[in-house]
């Protein structure tokens, strides 16, 4: 595949499949050890990680390594490794719930996704407990299962079904979204908490939550789902308009009709629809 260019339309289809390819081993390990067990470790005092997760991440570092070998790997287990072509850098949850898999609480996916020079250029989000995938490549559409999705068309924030999360560090930072979570509850219709940013992102992206933000995300919490959600006709942002990053911890993803009235909520602003 020449490197030089911008991926054509049969190397992301490529690259596509590698990606599923790898979630669907991930997602076959995380449920055997749903079935069979796995160990807990303490990676903080509320941050787990277990066997499944660490197994669940070579599956994916293997399948992509196969078929990619020089690309880059950013995954969270393990941090950086893979081959040294920069243009591509793969960014790899291979348990995104953690907390809930370990309670058994069946809410938890494996995300993927991949940046060329810098740039989403496609995501894949599994569901290994309903099977559901959420795949997409820039330019190509979002689908669940092969099915195109679309973020819905909800255009208040008080008519907004919403969905946040909490960081780790949630008892040590004054800046843990608890004033945000207050606040928006009562502007919103309802807030939800589900305890995976990926899967988050996906039902924006097929319709069911109107919107997500959180104040501190890791890449690989919101890799694969970006592209999802920017290709099922949603928008991402920072907590200010136009200013995303991957690595800026911050984020904002809604159906486009809300993005502002989300962002004056977070900023304390009266509705300005
Ligand atoms: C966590 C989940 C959760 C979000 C946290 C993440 P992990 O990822 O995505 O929904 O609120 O900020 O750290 O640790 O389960 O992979
Ligand atoms: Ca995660
Ligand atoms: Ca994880």
């Amino acid at each position: 595949m020449p490197i030089q260019s911008f991926p054509s339309l049969s190397d992301r289809s490529i690259l596509l499949e590698t990606a599923i390819r790898a979630a669907e081993a991930a997602g076959t390990v995380l449920t055997e050890h749903a079935r069979s067990g796995f160990q807990i470790e303490y990676k903080a005092a509320i941050n787990l990680v277990t066997d499944a997760d660490r197994r669940a991440e070579d599956r994916i570092v293997q399948t992509i390594l196969a078929a990619h070998p020089s690309h880059r790997i950013l995954a969270e287990e393990r941090g950086q490794g893979g081959g040294t072509d920069s243009r591509y850098q793969w960014i790899v949850d291979p348990l995104d719930g953690t907390t809930n898999f370990a309670h058994g609480f069946p809410f938890y996916s494996v995300s993927i996704g991949l940046e060329h020079d810098g740039e989403c250029l496609l995501g894949v989000v599994l569901d290994p407990v309903r099977h559901e995938l959420f795949t997409a490549a820039m330019g190509q559409g979002a689908y669940m299962n092969g099915e195109r999705i679309h973020v819905s068309g909800i255009e208040t924030l008080d008519k907004s079904l919403l969905v946040t999360g909490f960081a780790y560090n949630i008892r040590e930072t004054p800046n843990n979204n608890l004033d945000h979570f207050s606040r928006i509850s009562l502007r919103a219709q309802a807030v939800r908490r589900t305890g995976s940013a990926a899967l988050d992102l996906c039902y924006v992206a097929a319709g069911r939550f109107d919107g997500y933000w959180e104040v501190t995300l890791s890449p690989w919490d919101m890799a694969g789902g970006i592209v999802i959600l920017r290709e099922a006709g949603g928008l991402v942002s920072g907590f200010t308009k136009g200013d995303f990053s991957l690595y800026g911890q911050e984020l904002v993803a809604t159906n486009g009709h809300i993005h502002d009235q989300l962002l004056d909520a977070i900023h304390q602003r009266p509705d300005n629809r």
